[in-house]
């Protein structure tokens, strides 16, 4: 009988990670023989981690954080995408021992943007609020789509100075740095991708979830997270989190290690239900 392939999702924490369930849900409707286990690693040895899962015969890995920058300078070759945001959420074994690494992020909430919501980012007015890895991973996702105006709000103005001026040439979209005082309050979507508590942190960026489609990069299996809450309260049209874009980027990882597109959809209701 064959070994199956191995894979595996790396993070610090990693416990909580249900990608390992998300890829069993996609290996089994896809009729693939696989392994998918979560490996902790210190925060100074991912290199270490991941030279030793490949050297012993892994197939791919799931990188989450704090990696996604690691794993970016540790593979080597990147994909457009990774090279532009500089994450690595994927890598994959080439021929030999050569390893690849891509990033499905910003691909995945975009997916997920458009099966949920049906919504197609073009000549909207969206506000992303965080200019860190997480921001830096789907900012160029989104001008991919044309909207009319991206707004990156960040509690420290130069971070979203800095994010905006690396991308500004990729669209004709207006791509603007704020903080979080917002002169204008007015937008279509707003895409929470801060890794702290960013609720009430100023009354402008509450005025902006008024009225727009919310959505938290963050994900929980069973409740609103604390930005979909917030973002109710302050009138937003509806708040999701981002267990939709975990389950997409990880159908964009399987397609790019198994060559077939899962139906993330339904492993998506499936895990809703579950
Ligand atoms: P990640 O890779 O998850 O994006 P990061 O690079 O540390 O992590 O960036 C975290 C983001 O969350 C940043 O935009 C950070 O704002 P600063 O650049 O001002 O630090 C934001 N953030 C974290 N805690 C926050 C808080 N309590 N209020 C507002 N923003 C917060």
């Amino acid at each position: 009988m064959n070994t199956p392939a191995r894979f595996a999702v790396i993070g610090n924490p990693i416990a909580h990670s249900l990608s390992p369930d998300v890829h069993a849900a996609f290996a089994r409707d896809c009729g693939v023989d696989l392994e998918y286990e979560k490996l902790f690693a210190p925060e100074d040895g991912f290199d270490a981690a991941a030279s030793r899962f490949f050297e012993t015969g892994g197939r791919g890995m799931n990188v989450t954080a704090p990696f996604k920058g690691d794993a970016a300078a540790w593979v080597d070759e990147l994909d457009e995408n990774a090279a532009l945001t500089e994450s690595v959420n994927t890598i994959a074994v080439l021929t030999g021992s050569r390893t690849r690494g891509y990033s499905t992020d910003g691909p995945g909430l975009v997916a997920d943007l458009k099966t949920q919501w049906g919504l197609a980012l073009t000549g909207l007015r969206v506000l992303v609020i965080g200019a860190g890895g997480a921001s830096r991973g789907i900012v160029p996702a989104l001008l991919a789509e044309g909207p009319k105006r991206l707004v990156v709000a960040n509690r420290t103005f130069a971070r979203a100075e800095a994010l905006a001026k690396k991308f500004s040439h990729l669209s004709d979209s207006e791509l603007e740095a704020h903080s979080f005082d917002l002169d204008e309050a007015s937008f279509d979507v707003v895409v929470n991708a801060t890794s702290g508590d960013v609720q009430s942190a100023s009354a402008n960026l509450a005025r902006a979830l008024k009225g727009a489609l919310c959505y938290d990069l963050s994900y929980a299996l069973d409740r609103d997270t604390a930005f979909c809450s917030e973002a109710m309260h302050f009138g937003a049209l509806e708040a999701r989190n981002g267990l939709g874009m975990l389950v997409w980027q990880a159908a964009l990882s399987f397609e790019i290690w198994h060559g077939v597109l899962p139906d993330a959809e339904t492993v998506l209701a499936g895990l809703r239900r579950s």
